[in-house]
């Protein structure tokens, strides 16, 4: 039985470990980390009993896929020996902006390489993962990826050229969740709410608008008509929201970190 390496045990691969170990989908005693200089992959070692490695032929003996969890940044100062010792793996690199071509040549070996951009809600298995890979995947690797990204929530296979949109929406978009449950907050301030009160108004109606809409099979626009009465309460909240422009500035915003995606991926 082969293992999961992971090279790099910050929050993105805590995630993916402890998400995997919680959904039975990988024993510890399957999984290896190794870190950098600092203290991450002993203090994961140690809180979830998966195996230190104390190098890099320690952390891929026996492995049959890495899972590459450092910052992009450090690919290029990576121990060179990556290359050769990856040689036959299956590669999955979280890595964000980091495209195929380039993984392809830091591990010009690998039985296959995946590239997948996780969000933040992963940390609690809330996720969404798009990913691509750069040849099709025999079934035991969909499996696993299945398992290594089904730890951390949803995921969905996409062509590359869509994961900069993937990005900008699912990658991002829990900032501008964050910042309109923000502005939600300060709103209900204004309107006369205590500021504890005005926050868990704002963190409950998010959290309650979301599940019904995942709940039901139906679209946001049926949901939001559901709530509105013609010239009622609502109905004045969304005149307000429509003649500020709304679903433009939204657009804009996500087009705006799609095209900063594209600049910034290499
Ligand atoms: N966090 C997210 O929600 C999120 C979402 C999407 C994508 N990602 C991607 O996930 C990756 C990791 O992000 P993170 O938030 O988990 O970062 P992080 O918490 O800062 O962790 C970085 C990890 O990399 C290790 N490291 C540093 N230099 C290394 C080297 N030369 N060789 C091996 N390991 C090294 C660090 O070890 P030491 O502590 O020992 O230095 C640490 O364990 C990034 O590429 C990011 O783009 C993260």
């Amino acid at each position: 039985m082969d293992t999961i390496a992971f090279l790099g045990a910050g929050n993105m691969a805590a995630a993916m470990v402890e998400g995997l170990i919680r959904e039975k989908a990988w024993p510890p005693g399957r999984i290896a980390c190794m870190g950098g200089s600092g203290a991450t992959a002993s203090a994961l070692a140690s809180r979830t009993g998966i195996r230190l490695a104390r190098s890099l032929d320690e952390l891929v003996a026996g492995a049959g896929t890495l899972v590459v969890a450092f910052k992009p940044q450090h690919l290029a100062s990576a121990d060179p020996r990556l290359d050769p010792l990856s040689a036959g793996l299956l590669v999955i690199s979280v890595l964000a902006g980091k495209r195929i071509e380039g993984l392809s040549r830091a591990f010009s070996r690998a039985r296959n390489i995946v590239r997948s951009m996780p969000n933040t809600p992963g940390q609690i298995g809330a996720g969404m993962t798009g990913w691509c890979a750069r040849d099709p995947l025999g079934p035991a690797d969909r499996a696993t990826l299945e398992e290594v990204f089904g730890a951390l929530g949803r995921s969905i296979e996409l062509p590359e050229p869509q994961l900069d949109a993937f990005t900008a929406v699912s990658g991002s978009g829990p900032a501008y969740v964050f910042e309109f449950a923000a502005a939600l907050r300060d709103a209900a301030v204004a309107a006369g709410l205590e500021p504890a009160t005005a926050t868990t108004l704002s963190v409950e109606t998010l959290l309650g608008a979301s599940r019904l809409l995942a709940h039901r099979d139906i679209d946001p626009e049926t949901l939001r008509d559901q709530v509105t009465s013609p010239n009622g309460v609502t109905a004045a909240g969304l005149r307000k929201m429509s003649e500020r422009g709304f679903r433009g500035m939204v657009r804009e915003c996500v087009l705006a970190a799609k095209a900063r995606s594209e600049e910034l991926s290499a």
